[in-house]
C-alpha cells in the first residue's frame, strides 16, 4: 500500500464551515444488510468515500454483490445475486477490523460463513469473542481453524443473549443474524452508539419487528426476507467533533453543519466545561474564537472518561489530548474502552507536550506551545490528533502514516483547506 504524509503549517487561524460526512462506523454495518436482499437493487445514500468504505464495497463485491456509486446523494446502489458467496477473502478481510461485520448477515442469509480472524490493530486486541458466543447461543456451530472463523447453522433461532460488554460490533452483528431467525431474539447490554440505531431503524423500515428504545434492551423478531426500501447513513459524529476541535486547538471560529447534536453532547459539554464557546443553530455548532493567553489555550483543565456511548467517545480521545496538552493547567483522560490507545502520546511529546501514562490513566500537562515536527500516525484517530496539534504548532509538522487518516476522513486536505489551513500531501518515497 502507498504510503504518505500530511505536510501541516501551524499558526493560521481558520475560519470557515466544514460539512460533516456521512458516518464511517454506521456506513460500515449497513453495506452488509445488502446480503440480506436476495435478487434486488438495494440503494443506500451518504456513504462517505473513504478507503474503510472502498474496502467494505470490494468485500461485498468479492461475496458477489455488484454495486455502483450514484453520485447524486453520494449514494451506492448494491445489486445483489440470488446466491453469494460465504467465503470472506482474506486479503480483503485483513485489510480492515470491521469485516467482522459479514458475520451476522452472512450467517443470517446463508446460514454459514468462512471469515478469517481479523487481526488486533495499534489501539487493542479487540477480539470477536461476543460476537461469536451470541451466535452459538442462536444455533451456530463455530469453529476456529487455519486462521479463519468456520461458522454454519441448520437454523438461526431467537433467544435471550446478555452482553458481557456492550459492544459495537457484536450488537450489529447479532441485530443482523436475527432479523432472519425464527422467532424473538433479546439482546440485553448492548451498545447504544447512533450507529446501532441507524442500523436498528433501517432495518425496522426494511420490514424486521425490532423494539429497539436506547435502553440497551434490542429486541428482534425474524423475517424470511426483507423489503427493499432505500436507507440513509447517519451524520459522522466523530468527524465532527474532530473538526470542532480543529475550531478550538487553533483558537478560530469555526463551524460544522449536518450534524446530530445529541449525537456530539459529551464532547460539546466538556468542551464547556473547559471554559470553551460554541453556539448550537438547527444542526450546526459553531466555536468561539479564542485569544491565547501568556501561550496557553485559555482553557480550564478538564478530566475525561471514555466510555461506551453515551458516554464520552474512545474515538474523540486522541484529539482531545491534542487540546489539553496545550490549556493551562494539569487534565487527565481514562481509557476505558482499549487497551492500548494512547500510541499517540510518544508522537505528541516529540512536539513538545508534557504527557504521562501510567496504565489506562494520562495525565497532561498544559504547555504554551507545540513545535512541528516529524510525526507518525498508528491508527486514523490519533493522526487526526496529530493534524489537530500540526495546525496549532510553530513551524512545520509531517504527519507520516497519512494513510491511516483516509481510512475515515473523507477529504480532509481539502476540508481543511477550505477553512484556510496550510496543508499538502506528499507521497512517500519507500525503499523496497
Ligand atoms: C467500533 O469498534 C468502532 N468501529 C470503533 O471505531 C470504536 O472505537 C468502537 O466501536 C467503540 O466505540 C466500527 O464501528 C467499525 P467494540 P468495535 O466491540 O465494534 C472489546 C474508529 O476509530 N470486545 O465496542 O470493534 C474490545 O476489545 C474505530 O472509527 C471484546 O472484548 O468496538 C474493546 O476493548 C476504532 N470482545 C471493547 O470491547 C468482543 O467480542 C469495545 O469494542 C467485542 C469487543
Amino acid at each position: 500500500m502507498k504510503q504518505y504524509s500530511m505536510i501541516v503549517r501551524g499558526g493560521t487561524p481558520l475560519k470557515g464551515t466544514v460539512t460533516a460526512q456521512g458516518a464511517k462506523n454506521a456506513a460500515l454495518t449497513l453495506m452488509p444488510i445488502a446480503l440480506l436482499l436476495k435478487g434486488k437493487k438495494w440503494k443506500l445514500s451518504n456513504i462517505p468515500k473513504l478507503s474503510d468504505t472502498q474496502t467494505m464495497i470490494e468485500l461485498l463485491t468479492s461475496l458477489g454483490v455488484k454495486s455502483s456509486r450514484d453520485e447524486n446523494d453520494d449514494g451506492i446502489i448494491f445489486d445483489v445475486p440470488d446466491e453469494v458467496s460465504y467465503n470472506v477473502p482474506e486479503q480483503k478481510a485483513r485489510k480492515m477490523r470491521a469485516s467482522s461485520l459479514m458475520l451476522g448477515p452472512l450467517m443470517a442469509r446463508c446460514k454459514r460463513v468462512v471469515l478469517p480472524l481479523p487481526g488486533g490493530c495499534s489501539i487493542g486486541s479487540r477480539p470477536i469473542d461476543l460476537h461469536l458466543k451470541g451466535l452459538v447461543q442462536m444455533g451456530a456451530e463455530i469453529e476456529i481453524s487455519n486462521g479463519a472463523v468456520h461458522a454454519r447453522a441448520k437454523r438461526l433461532r431467537g433467544c435471550r443473549i446478555y452482553l458481557d460488554f456492550p459492544s459495537v460490533g457484536a450488537t450489529e452483528n447479532l441485530v443482523m443474524a436475527a432479523a432472519f431467525a425464527e422467532g424473538t431474539t433479546t439482546i440485553e447490554n448492548t451498545a447504544r452508539e447512533p450507529e446501532i440505531f441507524n442500523l436498528t431503524e433501517t432495518l425496522k423500515a426494511m420490514g424486521v419487528p425490532i423494539e429497539a428504545d436506547g435502553t440497551g434492551l434490542i429486541k428482534v423478531t425474524g423475517v424470511e426476507e426483507l423489503d427493499n426500501i432505500q436507507a440513509r447513513v447517519i451524520p459522522d459524529r466523530i468527524e465532527a467533533c474532530t473538526y470542532i476541535l480543529s475550531g478550538v486547538i487553533t483558537g478560530s471560529e469555526v463551524t460544522v453543519k449536518d450534524v446530530m447534536l445529541p449525537h456530539v453532547d459529551a464532547l460539546l459539554a466538556k468542551l464547556e466545561e473547559a471554559g470553551c464557546g460554541f453556539t448550537v443553530k438547527d444542526n450546526s455548532i459553531t466555536v468561539h474564537p479564542m485569544k491565547k493567553a501568556k501561550g496557553y489555550l485559555p482553557l480550564r483543565p478538564i478530566s475525561v472518561r471514555t466510555l461506551p456511548f453515551p458516554g464520552f467517545p474512545t474515538d474523540v480521545q486522541p484529539q482531545t489530548m491534542a487540546v489539553l496538552a496545550l490549556a493551562n493547567g494539569v487534565s487527565t483522560i481514562h481509557e476505558n474502552l482499549f487497551e492500548t490507545r494512547f500510541m499517540h502520546v510518544a508522537e505528541l511529546k516529540k512536539m513538545g507536550a508534557n504527557i504521562d501514562v501510567s496504565g489506562n490513566l494520562t495525565i497532561i500537562r498544559g504547555v504554551e506551545e507545540f513545535k512541528g515536527a516529524r510525526v507518525t500516525a498508528t491508527d486514523l484517530r490519533a493522526g487526526a490528533a496529530l493534524i489537530l496539534a500540526g495546525l496549532a504548532a510553530r513551524g512545520e509538522t509531517i504527519v507520516e502514516g497519512f494513510e491511516h487518516v483516509t481510512r475515515g476522513y473523507e477529504s480532509i486536505d481539502s476540508k481543511l483547506s477550505s477553512l484556510g489551513a496550510k496543508v499538502r500531501i506528499e507521497e512517500n518515497e519507500i525503499c523496497g
